[in-house]
């Protein structure tokens, strides 16, 4: 028999042994679900890219939102596709916009699951680009008084929080202000405070229909070579009053979301992207992976890395398999 001072072996033998020293737990309730609107009636439209996700009409968005709260994750985040695109991207406060009369519709179905818009113009815009065009560069400071706008409009149509994912520099504070003066202090801002400039968004514009028609979002997304920047627009958007932060994409980030974990003391959200679900998904349909075991790993993995909450395009079937 060797003689060893410690065998961690001891604490595996048995489930209930690995069940009491288990450091991190996955629940249904630290999954949110993005879900992608569409004008019409009875549409459940495939994106391509991303099998088992469809664009919804706003009936449809009812059922799967009916199921989410059934099925109990934490929350769904609402995207908005509209039918008419211009260059100011007016669709997105209209009073009666897409997202708007889902919000309402929604939270008249379904009150009590908690819905987060995505505060963003690139599916409004026609150029797809996160903000208003002068000279081809999205405008910083023209764009912030749009997204105070549309922040403002989904608090008016009932929304439970605002999530702005445009990388525009004072958009926390900007939504912040604009919110307050409405008498919305309740309504936190859980800010995309750190998102790359990602090749693992390419199946989301299929779904969003959102491939900038020039250039790329270089100019307000982040490089993806970059970490201390990360704690840099972190500690920016605590400032502004940002009540979550969150990292985007999430695999290839899980540095970031311990940085963030260890270096501030907000809540702190992954996005599990778009890219990220098509990959599984793919080899899943392959039969070269276990859909299941992966899927749960990796999200538990998020979990690992600090993150107390998880968006992603996976959470009604991990949260079924959680329940199983
Ligand atoms: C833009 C936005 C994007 C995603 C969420 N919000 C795309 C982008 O920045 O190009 C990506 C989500 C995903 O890939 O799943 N408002």
């Amino acid at each position: 028999m060797a003689d060893l001072p410690f065998r961690p072996r001891r604490l595996r033998t048995t489930p209930a042994i690995r069940a009491m020293v288990r450091e991190n737990h996955l629940r249904a309730v630290d999954l949110i679900y993005p879900i992608f609107i569409v004008p019409g009636q009875q549409i459940r439209k495939p994106v391509v890219s991303m099998p088992g996700v469809s664009q919804l009409s706003i009936d449809q968005a009812i059922e799967v939102c009916q199921h989410a709260y059934d099925l109990g994750v934490g929350g769904v985040i609402l995207f908005g596709i509209p039918d008419h695109k211009d260059a100011a991207g007016s669709e997105s406060f209209a009073e009666q916009g897409i997202l708007q009369q889902a919000i309402h519709a929604i939270k008249a179905a379904v009150p009590d699951l908690y819905l987060i818009a995505d505060v963003c113009m690139c599916e409004y815009t026609d150029h797809a680009h996160c903000g208003i065009l002068v000279d081809g560069q999205v405008d910083n400071d023209r764009t912030l008084s749009v997204l105070q706008r549309i922040a403002v409009s989904y608090a008016d149509a009932g929304i439970d929080m605002v999530a702005p994912s445009g990388m525009m520099d004072g958009m926390v504070r900007h939504i912040r202000l604009g919110l307050d003066a409405k008498g919305y202090t309740q309504i936190p801002i859980m800010s995309y405070a750190i998102k790359y400039a990602s090749a693992f968004y390419g199946p989301f514009r299929d779904a969003a229909e959102n491939t900038p028609s020039s250039g790329d979002r270089r100019g307000y997304q982040m490089d993806p070579a970059n970490r201390r920047e990360a704690i840099k627009e972190a500690e920016q958007d605590i400032l502004e009053g940002a009540d979550i932060l969150m990292v985007k994409p999430g695999l290839p980030y899980l540095d970031i979301v311990r940085d963030l974990r260890n270096h501030t003391n907000r809540p702190t959200a992954v996005y599990n992207v778009s890219g990220e679900y098509a990959m599984i998904k793919a080899a899943a349909m392959n039969g070269w992976i276990d859909e299941q075991g992966t899927v749960l790993e990796m999200l538990l993995g998020f979990k690992r890395a600090g993150a107390d909450m998880i968006l992603t395009y996976h959470a009604l079937d991990a949260a079924r398999w959680l329940q199983g």
